[in-house]
């Protein structure tokens, strides 16, 4: 492997990182763009300074080769050392502060949600026509075009909350709320991370962010609204029974039914999201088995216990149960 081939790996490995879903560098909205133009003019002025060093050390060198000690070194010390980077640097400082003065207060958004990080979860909530909770979990939709406010926290460590195609990240600190409004100008689905290390399966913590027009975005919130709906299968009839006599309820939430629990995500319409454990698993049925069973072997030290004990159809009911909860 050459050193030009090597080369080339890295900056294709490099530009890699500049598409897809996840990328700072692939700005979905409006927050987003203003990031990816700042990083595009750092990027340019470190060339621009880098270049300049280098020209000045080599026409020292080369140009005046009898030129040396403190006379050549005055000409790096000064040009590229001092001068140029001033330059550079303060015309950059004066952008960044022309770009954060242009950041908008959250009075006018067209909605709010609460996020909390939780080891290893994202709890998200809507408020309905009468100001009631709508819970679910890692998985946020959003109107595209329109001005959203995140109240950000946690109960337990501190996470952060990073969708990098829409906006910069921000931390989510126990004992306060933290505020960040993005602007998703065009629709598709996002992933979005948790960027501050909060323990074993902080890696496993990841969300799902659709973005999608506002018709479509009314609808989804709706039936989100909605209480569970009623088990229609016998096999998911025998689910429901398993959930509720295996003590579910008492972690879980799935409104419309007796269990009320708090501690866990809510779980009303859990076989209508996109993904299982925090972005771990996909939402099928296969998927809801091998989680209830084996919860710590996915999920190192996450918080709900494994119940591979349970015989295996007992599990798969339960499967069949909270996939079908659309
Ligand atoms: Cu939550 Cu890292």
């Amino acid at each position: 492997l050459r050193l030009r081939d090597l080369g080339l790996l890295l900056l294709l490995a490099a530009l890699a990182g500049c598409d897809g879903q996840q990328s700072a560098l692939n700005p979905a909205g409006a927050e987003a763009q203003r990031i990816a133009t700042l990083f595009w003019w750092m990027t340019g002025g470190a060339l621009a300074i880098w270049m300049a060093v280098m020209g000045i050390a080599l026409y020292v060198t080369q140009a005046h080769p009898e030129a040396h000690g403190i006379r050549s070194a005055r000409w790096l010390i000064l040009g590229g050392g001092i001068v140029f980077p001033v330059v550079v640097l303060t015309g950059l400082l004066i952008y960044g502060l022309m770009l954060m003065s242009q950041l908008r207060p959250s009075e006018d958004v067209a909605l709010r949600i609460e996020v909390s990080g939780e080891q290893w979860w994202w709890r998200v909530r809507y408020r309905g026509e009468a100001g009631e909770a709508i819970e679910l979990a890692n998985e946020i939709r959003l109107p595209v075009g329109e001005r959203v406010a995140f109240s950000l926290t946690s109960p337990d460590v501190i996470h952060s909350f990073w969708v990098p195609s829409l906006g910069g990240k921000v931390d989510m600190i126990p004992g306060r709320t933290n505020e960040l409004v993005l602007e998703p100008t065009r629709t598709g689905t996002f992933g979005g991370v948790c960027a501050e290390y909060c323990g074993t399966s902080h890696a496993l913590m990841k969300l799902v962010v659709v973005v999608m027009p506002r018709d479509e975005f009314d609808q989804w919130l709706a039936a989100q609204a909605e209480p569970a709906r009623v088990p229609a299968s016998e096999l998911q009839q025998a689910g429901q029974r398993a959930f509720l006599a295996n003590g579910c309820g008492a972690c879980h939430q799935v409104r419309g039914t007796e269990a009320d629990g708090t501690l866990g995500p809510d779980l009303t319409h859990v076989g209508s999201r996109l993904s299982l454990a925090a972005g771990t698993l996909p939402a099928d049925v296969d998927a809801f088995q091998r989680w209830i069973g084996h919860t710590g072997a996915i999920k190192p030290d996450v918080r709900m216990p494994a119940f591979g004990m349970l015989p295996e159809v007992q599990l798969s009911a339960m499967a069949h149960y909270l996939s079908g909860l659309k």
